[in-house]
């Protein structure tokens, strides 16, 4: 089983401007956690033990949030506030974290290569640090991709969402080999197609599971027309060299939160509020009486 991830943070984060200014998109709040919360808690609930971060400038409030705070701890614990104690207990995720940057936003693949010695010898996980993978993270698709890399001796296994038609102009889409019920071999990978040129609905959904060969072929990629190394250029190059490359089809309750931009992360807020299970039928109430109040349908 696979046990290290590695976690980009290091983009900018442009498309959610002006949020995004000093702080990383990745420490939005979702509903009561920053998004790069609950993608270290899936990890850990998937039996990872190492996680790196890649984080660049201005994002040191992502390793402030993973280190403890005795402060306040003393005053939450002198107060008797055990509900709030109770908020913090993330703190001591039973992983180690790591950080490393990456000096100057190249990409993902770039952002990856960051993670080389990390990795070691060794596959590895890549949970991009922007994408929630199940409600409140819930997710078990890391430990199901695990499985497949090593049963079928895979050199990558992508996580993929089916999406609708016109949107597969906004994913890497996955063109479909054979495969069984939940996986199917990749033969190509194709970035933001068309539809009318789409080989399939399944898009790259931010988890992977790679072997350290992926490092060569991140090495051998040129960077784009924006100057940066893409990695579905690197697993194209896998695919290429006739290595084992699956996709692992994510079952609906594991739909994919992508935070990237503001349609998409306000859906999210509200999606996973109206779960909360303290404030999510209060919220659900006054939500209503909004709708029933706006303008567009009177
Ligand atoms: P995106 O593709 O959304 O890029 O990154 P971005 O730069 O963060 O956002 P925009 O396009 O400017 O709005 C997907 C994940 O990869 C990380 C990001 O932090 C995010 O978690 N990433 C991206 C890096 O770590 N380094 C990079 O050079 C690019």
């Amino acid at each position: 089983m696979i046990r290290s991830a590695i976690i980009p943070v290091a983009g900018h984060g442009t498309r959610l401007l002006p949020a995004t200014k000093s702080q990383p998109k990745e420490m939005l709040p979702v509903a009561r956690k920053p998004i790069v919360q609950y993608v270290a808690e899936e990890l850990v609930q998937n039996q990872i033990e190492n996680m790196l971060f890649v984080t660049g400038r201005s994002k040191t409030s992502i390793e402030n949030h993973f280190d403890s705070d005795p402060e306040l701890l003393r005053l939450l614990t002198e107060g008797k506030k055990d509900d709030l104690l109770g908020e913090l207990k993330f703190e001591e995720m039973a992983a180690k974290i790591f950080y490393t940057r990456q000096r100057v936003q190249r990409g993902l693949g770039d952002a990856i290569l960051c993670g080389e010695s990390f990795a070691g010898e060794n596959p590895f996980i890549v949970a991009l640090g922007d994408s929630i993978l199940g409600m409140h993270g819930n997710s078990r698709c890391v430990t199901r991709m695990s499985e497949l890399f090593t049963v079928l001796r895979a050199s990558c296994v992508i996580a993929v969402e089916e999406v609708p038609a016109e949107e597969t102009r906004h994913y890497g889409i996955v063109d479909p080999g054979e495969g069984e019920s939940d996986w199917v071999r990749i033969k190509n990978l194709v970035e933001k197609p068309d539809p009318s040129k789409a080989p399939s609905r399944w898009a790259v959904a931010g988890r992977y599971a790679f072997s350290p060969i992926i490092f060569d072929m991140i090495r051998r990629v040129q960077p784009d027309k924006r100057g940066e190394i893409q990695i579905t250029d690197a697993i194209q190059l896998l695919c290429e060299e006739g290595k084992r490359v699956l996709a692992l089809k994510l079952p609906k309750q594991d739909k994919r939160y992508d935070i990237g931009n503001f349609p998409s992360y306000f859906e999210t807020f509200v999606e996973f509020a109206l779960a909360d299970p303290l404030y999510g039928p209060d919220l659900k109430k006054r939500l209503r009486e909004l709708l029933a109040d706006s303008p567009d349908n009177s």
